[in-house]
């Protein structure tokens, strides 16, 4: 029978309950499964978001004209549910994604939803497509709230109307089927520039990318290491994580500077290591230390704790340690233990849908 659910979605209540959609779960990677419902918010420029709906998810009507569209001005966000092993739906940091998106839209001169309307909306999207989120140990619901300018400009400048939209996505492993990645430096294009939108998650800081991914992965790669723009000898991060070196007792991450994304993986992973009695160092980090580290692992949402097992770096490649012995086990154990609730949160982060 059909019910209302508690976000205004009409949905048959026997799909809400302990059932699950008709998915090959031991088959997830990281592609895009179209699921039943996405919530969408508007507002016009000036105004602040009020009121946004759970609708029926499929393709939404933009103008060619939208800010989006002719001059990128977007971000997006993401973040994942789990199930845990007694039935209940987790959500991992949501307010510090709403965070990050408050940051980015003053960057990108949009409105954005106020913390508690990005976290009702998130819970509102995953309870009303309750049934894609994978079984315990199968995956997670790869949530992806989006802010865009879909208003219609002509010039250049901010749109007349944003959108606030989330979808979602049972998703695997970002790197299927990859136990740890061959990485090369990559000394000829960079993601970020001093002042420009790379602490943010602009949609425009990720296309740059795909070009020199592509060309890495064709010689047999898995993704790139950006350096800085200004010297070229600091390490910077991946196409799509942050990245750590460790070296004896000390963990070190390229610091907030402007030009690194403020991964909450990596924030949460910093908290971890500093836990465990880890030296943990924010700071930059020449390329040399880089290829001198005993191991080195990437962090983000997608990735989750992604150990390195190789860096190529003008023609010279390095291995790196990995296993059980590593330091990324540990800590890719404790952060996935209290993700799907096997490991008592003490830090408080998980959110119960
Ligand atoms: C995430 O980890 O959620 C990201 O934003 C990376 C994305 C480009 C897949």
């Amino acid at each position: 029978p059909a019910v209302k659910s508690s976000c205004g979605a009409i949905l048959n209540s026997d799909r809400i309950d302990g059932t699950y959609a008709n998915v090959n779960w031991d088959e997830l990677g990281f592609a895009p499964t179209p699921t039943d419902f996405m919530y969408i918010m508007k507002c016009s420029q000036g105004q602040n978001f009020s009121k946004g709906n759970i609708t029926t998810y499929g393709n939404i009507d933009i103008s060619p004209c939208s800010a989006i569209l002719n001059y990128g001005q977007g971000l997006f966000e993401g973040l994942k549910a789990y199930r845990s092993a007694d039935g209940r739906i987790l959500l991992f940091r949501p307010e510090e994604n709403a965070r990050r998106m408050q940051m980015g839209a003053e960057r990108m001169l949009m409105p954005s939803p106020s913390i508690e309307q990005f976290v009702d909306a998130v819970k509102q999207t995953v309870l009303a497509n309750k049934h894609w989120v994978p079984p315990p140990g199968k995956g997670s619901l790869y949530i992806r709230p989006l802010l865009i300018g879909s208003g219609s400009v002509l010039g250049v400048g901010p749109a007349p109307e944003f959108t606030f939209l989330i979808f979602v996505s049972p998703v695997g492993s970002y790197h299927k089927d990859k136990k740890f990645l061959n990485l090369v430096v990559e000394d000829k294009s960079h993601r970020a520039f001093p002042g420009g939108t790379g602490g943010v998650k602009s949609v425009i800081n990720y296309s740059p990318t795909i070009k020199a991914v592509a060309q890495a992965k064709d010689k047999g790669f898995s993704d790139i290491i950006f350096l800085d723009s200004t010297t070229k000898k600091n390490i910077e991060e991946l196409s799509a994580c942050n990245i750590f070196i460790v070296k004896g007792n000390a963990i070190s991450t390229p610091g907030i500077n402007g030009t690194i994304l403020p991964g909450i993986t990596r924030k949460s992973i910093i908290d971890l290591a500093l836990d465990f009695g880890y030296q943990v160092e924010e700071r930059d980090i020449p390329v040399e230390e880089l290829i001198d580290a005993d191991e080195v692992f990437c962090t983000g949402t997608a990735v989750v704790v992604t150990p390195v097992g190789s860096i190529t770096h003008q023609g010279i490649r390095t291995e790196y340690k990995i296993g059980a012995e590593a330091v990324y086990q540990k800590l890719h154990a404790t952060l996935t233990g209290i993700q799907t609730g096997r490991i008592e949160d003490k830090m408080g982060w998980t959110l119960e849908v």
